[in-house]
């Protein structure tokens, strides 16, 4: 088979954000788009020359095409050998658990995570290292730079491989290994949580609803929940993984995931609920009449995880991301152990993992993970929720009034301006950072800031320092608003703004979300300007 070098030049826009490259579907299938990126890629790790590669995504259109561009061109480029999930699947958490157990040199991740999928819609590549994690800050630099520079790729011409077949393949000198994309995380699961005890839950009588959203957590699901813990046939709903999502926004959050909330907030609720999103890393939980917000989700299991088997001897510290609530870090102080705070996205976790510093981590964004794998992990993070219920015998709604009375609650809110220009919504942040210093002390309407700075993170591990991380404010009696702008998005810019709000009156621990935070919006609103400079009035999504 012909192996070619194809002359190209490098493609602008190519920087990686928070999680991978992610871009317009139509912009990954532009001529060389693709094989440039990849080509980059192996190029900025030094390249796969005998290297062993796992491969696969979320099943999203264009998903199939591009595996089999990709390995053609890690054929060309020398690879001894590529692992993919049959017919090009793998959620993220199982990627980073192949990579990890298979002692493979990295692997490529194709999704657009929570992003809807289709020809008009997002698609995405990232790179995971050989400890299962998302490319470093260093690895995506050096990839980036790579794109600035390319000249050509290489890529093998011939017959698209069949990926349906479990099973060894040859292409040219590389073996193509084909793997069960769900057996060996299923079988890392049952070392993590008591699978005998969930099963006399369900067989109990316990009933939940969990939502796969059309995505790639359906085929996990069936098989964890249905057929090895005998939950009954219907529990998974939306299980049948489709290219485009069923048209929908494989998010899960109480907007996106509405079928499900309003399950759980209706008649005949089930006990338990959760979703996951398009790549299966993310998740919800609610309980009956009881939605659960991340931050919360964290510090629950946080409080409880040494219930389940892995974690028995108790963690050895957490670690959220800085815009999460710091209701995990209450918890941590009564167990007496280590919280860190790193900047968003699950990259900054890895090196703490590997250290042995934390055991749970998570961000506000519907990701909780732990050192099982170095990705955040959607039904992991169910089967906890589910160990610890069948442990405790309590309800979600109970469990959550028990933590907050025990800690306070840290109520929580996120509010996204989507598709912003982005010269206003850079403005917007430029002119705030410059009066950071002068806040401390400020009273804005029914709020005293206490201080305010711009985030930045040194690592414990390596040293290296991240700058530019978030713009934050802490209000006297508990409250903390933060700014940043989105590393995902595809089109324009996307302002976060997190709200968050800290309340010890046992009088108060169940007043709604949106009155408590009101004061803490309406200064974040006032310090920034933001309607008078982007013109939105109201933001598009709030979590
Ligand atoms: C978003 C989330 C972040 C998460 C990332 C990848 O990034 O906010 O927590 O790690 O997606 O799933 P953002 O768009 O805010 O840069
Ligand atoms: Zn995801």
């Amino acid at each position: 088979m012909p192996m070619q070098n194809v002359r190209t030049t490098p493609i602008e826009g190519q920087k990686p954000g928070t999680s991978g490259l992610r871009k317009k579907t139509a912009v990954f299938r532009r001529p060389h788009f693709l094989e440039n990126y990849v080509q980059a890629t192996f190029d900025g790790i030094g390249g796969v020359e005998g290297k062993t590669l796992v491969i696969g995504g979320d099943g999203r259109f264009f998903n199939d095409a591009a595996v089999q561009i990709i390995l053609r061109m890690a054929c060309a480029n020398g690879a001894a050998k590529c692992i993919v999930g049959r017919g090009g699947l793998l959620s993220t958490p199982a990627a980073s658990h192949l990579i990890r157990l298979r002692k493979a040199d990295g692997g490529l991740i194709l999704s657009a995570s929570h992003n809807p999928g289709g020809p008009d819609a997002d698609f995405g590549l990232k790179f995971n290292g050989p400890n299962g994690g998302p490319a470093t800050e260093a690895v995506t630099d050096r990839i980036f730079a790579c794109t600035q520079t390319l000249t050509f790729y290489k890529i093998a011409a011939g017959e698209d491989v069949d990926l349906a077949q479990l099973g060894t393949h040859k292409l040219e000198g590389m073996t193509i290994e084909i793997v069960d994309p769900v057996a060996d995380y299923a079988a890392l699961m049952q070392t993590i949580v008591d699978f005998p005890k969930i099963k006399a839950l369900f067989a109990g009588g316990f009933t939940m609803c969990f939502d796969a959203m059309h995505a790639i957590t359906g085929p996990y699901a069936h098989t964890i929940l249905e057929d090895m813990l005998g939950a009954p046939k219907g529990t998974v709903i939306n299980g049948q993984p489709s290219p485009d999502f069923g048209k929908g926004h494989p998010d899960p959050n109480p907007i996106w995931a509405k079928t499900l909330m309003d399950k759980m907030y209706g008649a005949d609720a089930p006990d338990f609920g959760a979703a996951s999103d398009g790549d299966g890393d993310r998740n919800m939980i609610v309980g009956r009449g009881a939605y659960v917000t991340p931050s919360d989700s964290l510090a629950l299991l946080t409080a409880h995880a040494h219930l389940a088997p892995a974690y028995r001897g108790g963690l050895a510290g957490v670690a959220r991301s800085m815009p999460t609530s710091r209701a995990v870090d209450r918890v941590a102080t009564s167990l007496g152990i280590g919280c860190f705070e790193t900047p968003t996205g699950w990259k900054f976790f890895g090196n703490l993992l590997d250290a042995g510093k934390v055991t749970l981590c998570g961000e506000e964004s519907a990701g909780t993970g732990s050192d099982h794998v170095r990705e955040k992990d959607g039904l992991w993070a169910v089967l906890l929720w589910l160990n610890i219920l069948a442990e405790t015998g309590k309800s979600v709604s109970d469990l959550m009034a028990d933590l907050w009375a025990a800690h306070g609650r840290c109520y929580y809110s996120r509010l996204d301006y989507e598709d912003v220009d982005s010269d206003k919504a850079n403005s917007m942040i430029d002119a705030l950072r410059v009066r950071l210093p002068m806040l401390a002390g400020a009273r804005i309407g029914a709020m005293t800031v206490e201080n305010a700075d711009e985030f930045s993170y040194l690592d414990p591990v390596d040293g290296s320092k991240s700058m530019g991380q978030g713009l934050r404010i802490v209000f006297e009696g508990g409250a903390r608003a933060v700014f940043r702008l989105s590393g995902t998005g595809t089109q324009g810019a996307t302002i976060r703004l997190y709200l968050e709000q800290l309340e010890t009156d046992p009088a108060r621990l169940q007043d709604a979300p949106e009155d408590m935070l009101r004061n803490v919006r309406d200064a974040a609103l006032e310090l920034s300007d933001l309607t008078a400079i982007t013109g939105r009035t109201a933001p598009d999504v709030i979590t």
